[in-house]
């Protein structure tokens, strides 16, 4: 069987989705979670964007030692220099450089001829290999470029130095079959094919990212992009465990196999989504809550018969029930750090520990079993990484009560100096975000309210996302609380707070 590369790119294409920016801490985590995983590549980043991204970047190379990190860098030697800077401390590193070849970007983004854009594509490969060995280049719009212009392309980044070349699909335009003939037709026709491996990127804006990178990969690609849970640009990115899953079940269409750790698949889906507000959907493939769930008798009986007459795969199997119960009432501190480090938490200061432990221990006081999802969503909050707090919520009290209007009371510590403010509403969320409102004024559009239960049962803890735009900045906060009215107002908080880091990004595929 050949090997399938499986390349990570939650960091960075995830990471283009609205609202879904990753501090450096958050990203160490995931990193950390992905090693585990068996990830083969993880793109942590575009170093070029922000100097917060180059050193959320160096810090997962820095932290990563069994996979490979990797940058994405446009074809600028600027760009190429920082990704070379930002992957210096891993063990292996990666540039992924890349130019758009289609009629469409050439002409109206770029403005560049097609010469100028292949000349451009060569001298950025050659100085990428000047810093490093492992070099991917991406023809961005791949799908929508003239297929002449792709071979000659392709053929020189190869000749250059590229060890891995990308044919994305950068809009979500292919449609499965169409996908594998191009590859099959570029594997015939470029010279020096056999000297590269063709990798697989796709987007999911008409639904089939994940059915044609599986095309892809049987027309003959070796390495496919995606991301955890499809998070990524517009609709998202091919999904990871949807595409691990699919070549592990079927091996027997598809012929290659994959180094990843599956039983870890859950761990990371909750993961990303707590830390980027973007929660699963219930019914999502493989890591959504009902993916398994039998609700027809006749399933059930069928299932309770014989698992195989309606599973096709055993929910243990990509992380269901595996190690859920973690810890309880009487866990100390010690157990509690170890197991925080098992799951790949580890945080900086003694400081960050102790506001942990003592979150956990109110946690246990009022839900006595407390599972890996609930530390996942604890050490996400503000207080115990305080890396842009400016707002915290110090106390609260929601009255609710059938005939009268809701209303709520907060204080809150706004650098430091506590600060009150009450309102009513039409419920107790609404009357605490316009108490909130109230004094701190941010005018922002709230475009999400949503809230998701962490575990099962109704001690669960709930964890709600609240996505604010202002000026076109969208950022998403997250809260996670036994109460969610708690929740909603450290959500709020959260989301201000990110609003206020004022951190400007480019976006690598912007103008
Ligand atoms: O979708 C795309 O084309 C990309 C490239 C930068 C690989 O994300
Ligand atoms: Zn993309």
């Amino acid at each position: 069987m050949d090997k399938l590369i499986i390349f990570d790119t939650t960091m960075r294409d995830g990471e283009q989705s609205p609202g879904a920016s990753m501090t450096k801490e958050e990203k160490v985590r995931i990193g950390k979670h992905l090693e585990k995983m068996r990830v083969d590549v993880i793109e942590a980043g575009f170093a070029a964007a922000s100097q917060g991204d180059f050193e959320a970047i160096h810090a997962v190379a820095t932290a990563v030692r069994e996979s490979t990190v990797c940058s994405l860098a446009r074809a600028q030697a600027g760009d190429i220099q920082k990704a070379g800077d930002a992957i210096k401390p891993a063990a292996q590193g990666r540039i992924h450089t890349f130019i758009a070849t289609s009629p469409i970007h050439m002409q109206h983004k770029l403005r560049m001829t097609p010469e100028q854009v292949l000349v451009a594509a060569v001298d950025a490969v050659k100085f990428a290999r000047t810093l490093t060995d492992d070099v991917e280049f991406s023809a961005e719009d791949a799908v929508r470029s003239d297929m002449d212009f792709l071979c000659r392309i392709f053929e020189a980044v190869i000749k250059a130095g590229a060890k891995t070349v990308n044919v994305p699909d950068t809009v979500g335009y292919s449609i499965p079959e169409a996908l594998g003939e191009r590859f099959r037709s570029l594997l015939q026709r470029v010279p020096n094919a056999d000297k590269a491996i063709w990798s697989t990127h796709c987007h999911d804006d008409l639904g089939m990212a994940v059915a044609n990178s599986l095309a892809a990969i049987q027309a003959g690609a070796r390495q496919v992009e995606c991301t955890i849970n499809g998070l990524g640009e517009r609709a998202g990115n091919a999904s990871l465990e949807e595409i691990v899953m699919a070549v592990r079940v079927r091996k027997d269409l598809f012929n290659v196999e994959t180094r990843i750790d599956a039983t870890q698949i859950l761990a990371a889906s909750r993961m990303v989504s707590t830390i980027t507000g973007y929660p699963v959907q219930p019914n999502k493939a493989v890591v959504g809550a009902n993916a398994f769930a039998h609700e027809s008798g006749i399933h059930q009986d069928g299932v309770l018969k014989n698992r195989e007459t309606y599973e096709i795969m055993r929910a243990q199997d990509v992380g269901w029930n595996a190690n859920r119960l973690t810890l309880g009432k009487l866990s100390g501190r010690s157990a509690f750090k170890v197991r925080l480090g098992e799951l790949g938490i580890v945080l900086e200061s003694e400081s960050s520990l102790n506001t942990a432990f003592k979150k956990f221990k109110e946690l246990a006081d009022k839900k006595h079993e407390i599972f890996d999802e609930d530390l996942h969503a604890l050490v996400s909050d503000e207080a115990v990484t305080p890396e842009i707090e400016q707002y915290r919520l110090v106390s609260m009290m929601a009255h609710v009560e059938t005939g009268e209007e809701p209303y709520a009371k907060l204080t809150i510590a706004d650098h430091g100096q506590e600060k009150k403010c009450e309102a009513t509403g039409a419920g107790p969320v609404d009357a605490t975000f316009k108490a909130l409102e109230s004094i701190l004024h941010s005018h922002a559009e709230l475009q999400l309210y949503s809230v998701n239960n962490v575990t099962e049962g109704t001690d669960s803890q709930g964890e709600v996302t609240v996505r604010l735009a202002k000026e076109g900045r969208i950022v998403n906060g997250v809260g996670a609380d036994t109460d969610i009215v708690i929740a909603s107002a450290k959500a709020y908080l959260n989301a201000l707070n990110k609003m206020a880091a004022k951190h400007q990004r480019l976006n690598p595929q912007g103008d």
